[in-house]
Order: C-alpha cells, then sequence, then structure tokens
C-alpha cells in the first residue's frame, strides 16, 4: 500500500521548495500518494481558521506530513504560527524536533580551514514544552505598569523523554544543554533527568553545558559535537547556528516526530523568507533533505541516503542556488538534484 502524504506548502517559499521536495521523491522512486491542503494565509485571511476540523482529522490520519513554511506579513505571526505549525506539533504530540547538520562541502562552512572538516551533528531539540507553551500573560497591558510573564513548561515526561531519544539515536556522545546555573527551577528537573537517563546508557559518553558555552563551543569546533539534546527555545537558536556552519538556512532540514506514535511532519528549518521569495532565488536543498528525512522516517533508509548523495553531489559540482555560490534557480537545482537519482 503507499504511503499517504499530506503534503502542507503553507506561505512563500514554503510554495517553492515544496514541488521540488516531491520531484526529487519521485525521481527518487518514492510510491507516495500525496494530497496537498489549502492551508496558507490567503485561506486564513477568508477564513479566519488556520486549520479547519475536516482538514485536522485527515492530517491526523496520515502516514507522514511534508511541510514548507508558514508565515505572512499579512496576517500576526503569533496567532497563525501557533494555529498551523505549533498546533500540529503540540496535538501530535511531536515532542523530537530532530535538526542534523552536516556539512556536504568546505566552501560551504563560515569556519573554513585548510583541513577537512567532519560537521555532521544532530541538534535534538525538545518540541512541545518550554517557553513555546503560550502559558502568562500582560498585566496593565499596554500601559508603564505593565508586566509580561511567558512561562516556561518543563514536565518530568517530557524531559525525560527527550533525553531518552537523544541517546537512541546517539553514535558517540550526547551533550545536554541547559541554563541550570540560572534557571534554576527547571535547571534542577533538567539536571536530575539528566543523571537518571544517563546512567541507564553507560555505553554512550555524556557532557553538559551551559547554553552559552555550547554557542562559543559550536563556533570554535563544531567537529566535537555528535547529539546535542536541549529544551525548546535553546534548540531553536543553537539550530539556526549549526544550519549556518553547513551553508545556512536555505540548506537545513528538520524532522518533528513521535517515535512511539511514528507521527512525523518534516519541513526545512527556515521560514518563507519574503525577501526573497517568488523570483526563483530560493534553494530548495532544505526541504528536500527533509524529505530525505521522511523517507528514513519510513522505514526506507536506501532511499534516504541515495537523496543525500544527489543533494550532496549536485553541491560538490556547484549546481546549486546562489546562497550556496551556485547559479540555479529553485526549480533547476531541484531538476539537478532529481536528474543524479534517475541515472
Ligand atoms: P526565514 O527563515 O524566512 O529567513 C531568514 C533568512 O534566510 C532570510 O534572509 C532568507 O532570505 C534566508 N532564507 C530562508 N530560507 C531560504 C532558502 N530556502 N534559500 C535561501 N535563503 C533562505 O526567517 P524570517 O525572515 O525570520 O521569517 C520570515 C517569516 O517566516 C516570518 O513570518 C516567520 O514567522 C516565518 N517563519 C516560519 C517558520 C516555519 O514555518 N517553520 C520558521 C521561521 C520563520
Ligand atoms: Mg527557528
Amino acid at each position: 500500500m503507499a504511503k499517504h502524504i499530506a503534503v502542507l506548502p503553507c506561505d512563500g517559499a514554503g510554495k517553492e521548495v515544496v514541488p521540488e521536495a516531491i520531484k526529487v521523491l519521485t525521481a527518487a522512486g518514492a510510491n507516495f500518494e500525496y494530497e496537498e491542503f489549502d492551508i496558507n494565509a490567503d485561506a486564513y485571511l477568508r477564513t479566519k481558521v488556520a486549520i479547519p476540523a475536516e482538514v485536522w482529522s485527515q492530517l491526523e490520519r496520515a502516514d507522514a506530513i511534508l511541510f514548507g513554511s508558514v508565515g505572512d506579513p499579512r496576517v500576526p505571526d503569533a496567532d497563525y504560527l501557533a494555529g498551523v505549525l505549533l498546533r500540529l506539533r503540540f496535538e501530535l504530540d511531536l515532542y523530537v524536533n530532530l535538526r542534523p547538520a552536516r556539512l556536504y562541502d568546505d566552501r560551504l562552512s563560515p569556519l573554513r580551514r585548510e583541513d577537512r572538516r567532519a560537521v555532521d551533528l544532530l541538534v535534538v531539540r525538545e518540541n512541545t514544552e518550554g517557553l513555546y507553551v503560550g502559558m502568562g500573560g500582560r498585566f496593565k497591558k499596554g500601559t508603564e505598569h505593565e508586566v509580561a510573564i511567558q512561562e516556561d513548561v518543563n514536565t518530568y515526561t517530557g524531559v525525560t523523554r527527550i533525553i531518552e531519544y537523544a541517546f537512541q539515536v546517539a553514535k558517540k556522545e550526547v551533550v545536554m544543554v541547559d541554563k541550570s546555573n540560572a534557571m534554576t527551577y527547571a535547571g534542577a528537573l533538567w539536571q536530575e533527568r539528566w543523571k537518571a537517563v544517563a546512567a541507564k546508557h553507560p555505553k554512550i559518553k555524556t557532557r553538559h553545558l551551559f547554553v552559552d558555552a555550547a554557542a562559543m563551543q559550536l563556533v570554535k569546533d563544531p567537529t566535537q559535537f555528535d547529539v546535542i539534546v536541549t529544551g525548546n527555545l535553546f534548540g531553536d537558536i543553537l539550530s539556526d547556528l549549526t544550519a549556518e556552519l553547513i551553508g545556512g538556512m536555505g540548506i537545513a532540514p528538520s524532522g518533528n516526530i513521535n517515535p512511539e506514535t511514528k507521527r512525523g511532519l518534516f519541513e526545512p528549518v527556515h521560514g518563507t523568507a519574503p525577501d526573497i521569495a517568488g523570483r526563483g532565488l530560493v534553494n530548495p536543498i532544505g526541504a528536500i533533505l527533509s524529505a530525505s528525512m521522511m523517507v528514513r522516517h519510513l522505514g526506507q533508509t536506501d532511499m534516504a541516503e541515495a537523496i543525500e548523495g544527489a543533494v550532496k553531489s549536485a553541491i560538490v559540482a556547484g549546481e546549486c542556488t546562489r546562497d550556496l555560490g551556485g547559479n540555479l534557480s529553485t526549480g533547476e537545482c531541484g531538476d539537478a538534484i532529481a536528474r543524479r537519482l534517475k541515472d
């Protein structure tokens, strides 16, 4: 039976990169049934509903969701983003956010050096709690006496399961990143769960870093990292940094998954890139590598590796968009990768 993939291109750059991901999946021989949904800012402006109930039930049933990016200057970011992407992550309980950073060609790293740099790390970001849950409020809003409170929610179960997952995927070492020296309550829970889970995995090396030190070490020597596990906010920030280490926002993929239910939503790390959208300048590789992660999640490891190999080969040959030093359009870059899979 063909797997059923729900496709949500959404807005701006998302609409340009998702068709390229499907082009590459087809060239790789993926036997998927795609169903595209009209979830985007235009529909939201028309209906004031981010995801209609009948669409939601279909998204819940899909084998996986292939997602572009959401955001549009005409709609308030917070309500719309919360109604689409955060709702999908939270209500489908996609608690693992995987953000790999692998350097395919040395010229793409801003930290270029003479010797080869084997950057190949994975940020495992907690995806359903932390500062992104939207709890808090504004007291005396709009006055000089305003008090704004944004709650950082950390649960025993949430912290335990994300740290456990990091050990499941680590080959050598897990580095846990927090700010437990300053954020002492949440930090204490992370520290306790970290020590308890680490004790169950004596074969994997462990290290702890405060988030500021982690940012510094990522720039100093990114090759030292295998798996980094951290909370929602720190994972969001550090994974933009790791994206830049391997060539920028255009190339970084991500997967939002629940390892127990097997649900998954795969999306490039970037947003809708309003500064370059609609002119063929958007790099489709982040979306294509996200599709490769989706294929791997669905159990087709060989196909996932073939797609990644085709991406690497196109990058090394310079057959890529301008942000990676090439001169191809979005569609031509997709073609260059698809062609390598058909040969
Ligand atoms: P962004 O990721 O859209 O853009 C940041 C920078 O990276 C821009 O200079 C852009 O040109 C560049 N860039 C992004 N994707 C690229 C690609 N595929 N190829 C080449 N260059 C690329 O982030 P920004 O500007 O902060 O946000 C724009 C909109 O996207 C906002 O509405 C924001 O809320 C939304 N957003 C949505 C996300 C999602 O759907 N997961 C994630 C981040 C932002
Ligand atoms: Mg981000």
